[in-house]
């Protein structure tokens, strides 16, 4: 039986699946992580058999292609590594986000997993810095992380959360990173989620990044999957690429094709969603699944989760509906 697609009711096919497997982090950082956050009793999180079954149904009865493993930070999670191994023998396009904190610790074991692709969290380059975003040391081991995964050959993208005022004079030397190593750099637009104190403001835009770098490197534009929520660009000639994930001022909601899965098991249908559907629950009373799932898709909105556009004069009521969860419980 072929699988039947997940299609919402704007027309777009949903193939690529974001897993959170855990949601604490040995990293806090500011826009992402609360001060009071308070994590989930271990009970409450998937397991790894049931992340493996939950995964499968995507995959094999919906025809998902891509899963991407996230957190808070997936490789605190004991069992990270071998839930990379089950994932992988899904036949999927394998991703992991991390902060790369403990990265050399398992590397090899990842690659010996299947994981082909990684996606590295880094702000700035500078130690000190470093430690005022996340609240805790570690500058060097994550960029002695990211030259590891470099040389062993994995595809290694650099996330970067380009914020106003506190390393948006730093975008030259990562795209320097670029003529150094084949890396890509993804710079992020600084966006709101609860307990982050955003504020249109620090918002440091696309346009202003673009117009940043091309005071100091011509750079060309690069094709970009149909997909794909960022706009890539290179220094021609040089081996890496650098690209803009432009949420906040130019949302690219219609292309999207990712579905959510956080790491207690409820299924969003979007980064900015307030609505939750519990896949786990239904799951372990042995119910099935799939009319959650694709009631839960069908319910996708347009555009940003429902949510108006952030412009900034409708800042405070963003701000007033973002207050469902902080970024480190949804999963990059
Ligand atoms: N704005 C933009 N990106 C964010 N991330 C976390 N919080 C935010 C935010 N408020 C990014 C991290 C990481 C990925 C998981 O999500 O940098 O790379
Ligand atoms: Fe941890 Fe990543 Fe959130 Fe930073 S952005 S607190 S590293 S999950």
């Amino acid at each position: 039986m072929s699988p039947a697609p997940l299609t919402d009711r704007h027309g777009r096919t949903h193939r690529s699946l974001r897993i959170s497997i855990v949601d604490k982090c040995d990293l806090r950082c500011t826009y992402c992580m609360p001060e009071d956050q308070r994590f989930l009793p271990r009970e409450e999180l998937m397991t790894r058999a049931e992340i493996a079954a939950i995964a499968r149904l995507f995959v094999e009865h919906y025809g998902v292609t891509k899963v991407r493993l996230t957190g808070g930070e997936p490789l605190v999670r004991p069992d990270a590594v071998d839930i990379v191994r089950d994932l992988s023998a899904l036949g999927v396009s394998l991703g992991l986000t991390t902060n790369a904190m403990s990265l050399d610790k398992h590397l090899d074991d990842l690659i010996d997993a299947g994981l082909g692709s990684i996606n590295i969290s880094l702000d700035t380059f500078d130690a000190e810095r470093f430690r005022r975003i996340t609240r805790r040391d570690g500058f060097g081991r994550v960029r002695a992380n990211i030259g590891l995964a470099l040389q062993r050959g994995l595809r290694v993208k650099v996330n970067t959360v380009v914020m106003r005022g506190v390393n948006d004079d730093e975008l030259l030397r990562f795209v320097e990173l670029t003529r150094e190593h084949p890396v890509h750099v993804r710079f992020i637009e600084f966006m709101p989620f609860a307990g982050n104190r955003w504020g249109r403001e620090r918002v440091y835009t696309h346009a202003e990044m673009l117009g940043h770098i091309g005071s100091v490197h011509s750079f060309e534009k690069l094709d970009d999957d149909p997909h794909s929520t960022a706009k890539a660009y290179r220094v021609p000639g040089w081996p890496g690429t650098f690209a803009v994930i432009s949420t906040v001022t130019e949302p690219f909601c219609s292309g999207c094709d990712r579905l959510r899965l956080t790491a207690e098991g409820r299924m969003r249908n979007c980064l900015f969603a307030r609505e939750e559907t519990d896949l786990l629950s239904a799951f372990r009373r042995g119910e099935d699944i799939a009319p959650l799932i694709e009631a839960n898709v069908l319910a996708k909105q347009a555009m940003l989760g429902g949510l108006p556009p952030f412009r900034p004069e409708r800042q405070q009521d963003v701000l007033h509906d973002l207050s469902v969860r902080p970024m480190v419980s949804i999963g990059g």
